[in-house]
């Protein structure tokens, strides 16, 4: 199945003067390590990226197909999608963040795998259990409340979507609004799964992030 790799992004928080998913992490560009996980896992046939408008030429990663981004997240996510349906008609698809290179790929074919063994799930998307106590602010910055962590997780990427009720969740969201396609699926609808991922899948958002994760990487080879 397909795997779309979203890297369009400008890579604000990190502050590098360029897009994030081309900065150097442990001598390679960011976004080569989640092209690696991808190549290593074993049900994924093609990798698309979704790339900077006009950029890409510098995405040069062999065996990879770029298509170019969108305005939001979920606009790069709905490029892919159209650049995968014109080539082929996949009943999954697997969506990730260039922003994750600490990936591994058991966990992209766990997550396949679960996906196509429940059939009454939409989507199934990795997810770690808080470890943080969280609690909810009102306007005046003042706590409200405090949530029940048992029941909370904190979401990354991969998340494995059947195409179909993507499509339709991609059709009637607010794709300017979202932070995940999850959330859209969601909201059309459709029942999301929960993989259990570890909290080492960090994103790489500001420059102290780009440190964990050369050490990560470190730690893994
Ligand atoms: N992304 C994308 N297209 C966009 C915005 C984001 O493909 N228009 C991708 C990013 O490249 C990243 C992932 O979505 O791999 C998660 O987004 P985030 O970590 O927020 O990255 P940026 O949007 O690049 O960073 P920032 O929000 O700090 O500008
Ligand atoms: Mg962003």
């Amino acid at each position: 199945m397909p795997a779309l790799i979203v890297a369009a992004g400008s890579g604000q928080r990190l502050g590098a003067g360029g897009p994030k998913a081309l900065v150097e992490l442990a001598g390679r560009p960011l976004y080569a390590w989640s092209v690696d996980a991808f190549r290593q896992a074993n049900n994924i046939d093609r990798i698309y990226v979704a790339v900077p408008p006009g950029r890409a030429d510098l995405f040069t990663e062999p065996g990879i197909v770029t298509v170019e981004g969108g305005e939001t997240r979920s606009h790069s996510v709905a490029n892919g999608l159209e650049a995968i349906k014109a080539d082929g008609d996949p009943a999954m698809v697997v969506v990730h963040d260039a922003a994750r290179p600490l990936v591994p790929a058991a966990l992209i074919d766990a997550a396949v795998i679960g996906l196509g063994s429940d059939t009454e799930l939409h989507a199934l998307i990795a997810a770690a259990p808080m470890t943080d106590t969280v609690k909810r602010l009102g306007g005046d910055g003042v706590v409200v409340e405090t949530l029940d962590r048992s029941s909370l997780v904190a979401v990354q990427t991969p998340q494995v979507f059947r195409v179909e009720a993507l499509e339709r969740a991609l059709e009637s969201g607010d794709l300017a609004g979202a932070t995940d396609d999850a959330s859209l699926v969601e909201a059309s609808g459709g029942s999301v799964g929960v993989i259990e991922a570890s909290s080492g899948n960090i994103k790489v958002t500001v420059p102290g992030d780009l440190e964990l994760a050369t050490l990560l990487l470190q730690r893994n080879r």
